[in-house]
């Protein structure tokens, strides 16, 4: 079918406002958060309903016209990014229209919301009504909650609420013919059979659109209790976390490492940014609970543990955030070390996880080996230690050329991911596996476990509508 007719017939069918063909405006839509792909789409559409997606991809299904899902475009595996070929055409769908709240219910404290709802708005819309949605990230102004299910994504209160798919109750799904799925009852007990909902978070839009969700909420905590904390390396920041969790148990929500170059670079690059300590030590943690008593006392619990770790050697000095602007100005540090990161240039990223105890492991080995092949380039380690999960960026060596730097990346990746995984870890913590880790899947994934996938892919999506060429073939 030619562009043209293949346009008009779409727009026919979300209206002309609500779809972009002018390439200048396309751009913005066709390249990924860290700006390493860039793909093409003749299209990208704004549809505002489950029944107009429906329509869309069922004209997709008979034509033979790739379906790309997009969300907020911050994913940082290039799963959002449509690639069209002389062979085959890539639509973009993005959700941004499809941003109401459809359902709130107290009693049962969920939200039903359409899947192009911002995760910020999501946080404000249960806290009007005094209770938590509990999912946080970086980009959390921008992402929205589709995306976020279909990532699977983690951030930095998995340590007491889990990951995106345990705050899935309900899903609504256009399924890759146009058939619309939808359990969105937000029940607690449903013992009838195959959890399907499942399929679809974390399959990176594979298997369907994601059109509507039923999200878990929780009590909204009193107050927080936040501290920066200096320790000298990583495996006292394993005895801290032991000896936290033994001390505030379920109350402890986020422990957050970062690394001296991660930090001095917030400091150089975000200099509106306070840094509380001494941004010279090795190393930080952003430690976090939930209050359940009155600020006060739990602010002196955490003053206690915190004084007892330094008199006992464990750590180097701390602050307790005493307002709640200094909490932001606190987690603003932690939140700003991607995008300063990106500002120092072209990097080798790695999301990789380990079972906690193998923390300090994962990064010995990793700063050795990555300092053997690219010297003392700045290398960034932060992340989320109370999930065994951590971010390693190692930056070009400033005199390497950029063509030699991009021909080492996926030999780079691939060493860093071995290393997770010979410490018994995973070579995709929480980011997923997109267009950028296909090879180490295939490299790393037991084979039954491919031909499942393979065999769940081929009977939901025959044609291979969904995000082809993404996670998996
Ligand atoms: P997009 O990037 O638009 O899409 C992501 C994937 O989901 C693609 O495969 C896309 O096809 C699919 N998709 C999107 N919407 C739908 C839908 N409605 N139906 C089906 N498929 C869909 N991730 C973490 O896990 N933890 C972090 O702490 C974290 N921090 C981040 C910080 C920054 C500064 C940035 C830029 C990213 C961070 N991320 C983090 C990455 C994370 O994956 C995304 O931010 C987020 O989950 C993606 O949401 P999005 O709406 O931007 O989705
Ligand atoms: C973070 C993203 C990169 O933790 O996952 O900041
Ligand atoms: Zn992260």
């Amino acid at each position: 079918m030619q562009e043209e007719a293949l346009c008009r017939i779409l727009e026919s069918i979300v209206g002309k406002n609500n779809c972009i063909t002018n390439p200048e405006e396309v751009k913005s839509y066709i390249e990924d958060w860290r700006g390493n792909h860039v793909g093409s789409t003749p299209i990208v559409l704004f549809p505002k309903s489950t029944e107009a997606i429906s329509e869309i991809i069922k004209f997709c299904s008979v034509n033979d016209i790739a379906v790309i899902p997009q969300g907020g475009n911050t994913g940082l595996c290039g799963a959002n990014i449509p690639n069209s070929t002389k062979e085959r055409l890539e639509i973009v769908i993005n959700s941004s229209k499809m941003n109401k709240v459809l359902e709130f219910d107290i009693h049962n404290q969920t939200l039903i919301v359409q899947s192009g709802c911002v995760l910020s708005s999501i946080h404000n819309k249960a806290e009007e009504n005094g209770l938590l949605f509990p999912l946080s990230l970086g980009a959390e102004g921008t992402c929205q909650i589709g995306g976020n299910i279909s990532t699977n994504a983690g951030g930095v209160n998995v340590l007491k609420y889990g990951m995106s798919r345990e705050l899935v109750m309900g899903i609504e799904v256009v399924l890759p013919d146009g058939r619309i799925f939808s359990d969105l009852k937000g029940l607690r007990k449903d013992n009838t059979g195959y959890d399907l909902k499942q399929l679809f978070i974390g399959a990176e839009g594979t298997l369907g659109f994601i059109t509507a969700v039923c999200l878990k909420l929780f009590s909204l905590p009193t107050g927080y209790t936040t501290a920066l904390v200096a320790v000298e390396n990583p495996y006292k920041s394993i005895d801290l976390l032991k000896d936290g969790k033994n001390t505030f148990g379920e109350n402890l929500n986020a422990f957050e490492l970062m690394n001296k170059t991660s930090i001095e670079t917030v400091e150089r690059q975000m200099t509106n940014h306070r840094i509380p300590l001494d941004s010279s030590y090795s190393w930080q943690i952003l430690i976090e609970m939930g209050n359940l008593n009155t600020q006060n006392i739990d602010d002196d619990r955490m003053t206690n543990f915190l004084g007892n770790q330094l008199e006992g050697g464990n750590i180097l000095d701390a602050v307790i955030a005493n307002s709640g602007q200094e909490r932001m100005d606190f987690w603003n540090i932690r939140h700003a070390i991607p995008t300063s990161k990106k500002l120092t240039g072209p990097g080798v990223n790695n999301d990789v996880s380990v079972p906690i105890s193998k923390i300090p492991e994962l990064i010995d080995q990793s700063t050795d080996k990555l300092h053997q092949i690219f010297g003392n380039s700045p290398l960034f380690i932060y992340g989320h230690v109370g999930d065994g999960n951590l971010h390693i960026t190692k930056n070009k060596p400033e005199n390497m050329d950029i063509e030699i730097f991009e021909s080492k990346i996926d030999n780079i990746t691939r060493i860093i991911n071995k290393t997770a995984v010979e410490l018994g870890g995973s070579y995709s913590g929480e980011h997923g596996i997109g267009l950028v880790l296909k090879e180490d899947f295939m490299y790393f994934s037991d084979p039954i476990k491919i031909q499942l996938m393979e065999t769940i892919k081929q009977s939901i999506d025959p044609k291979n509508i969904m995000n082809p060429n993404k996670l998996i073939d």
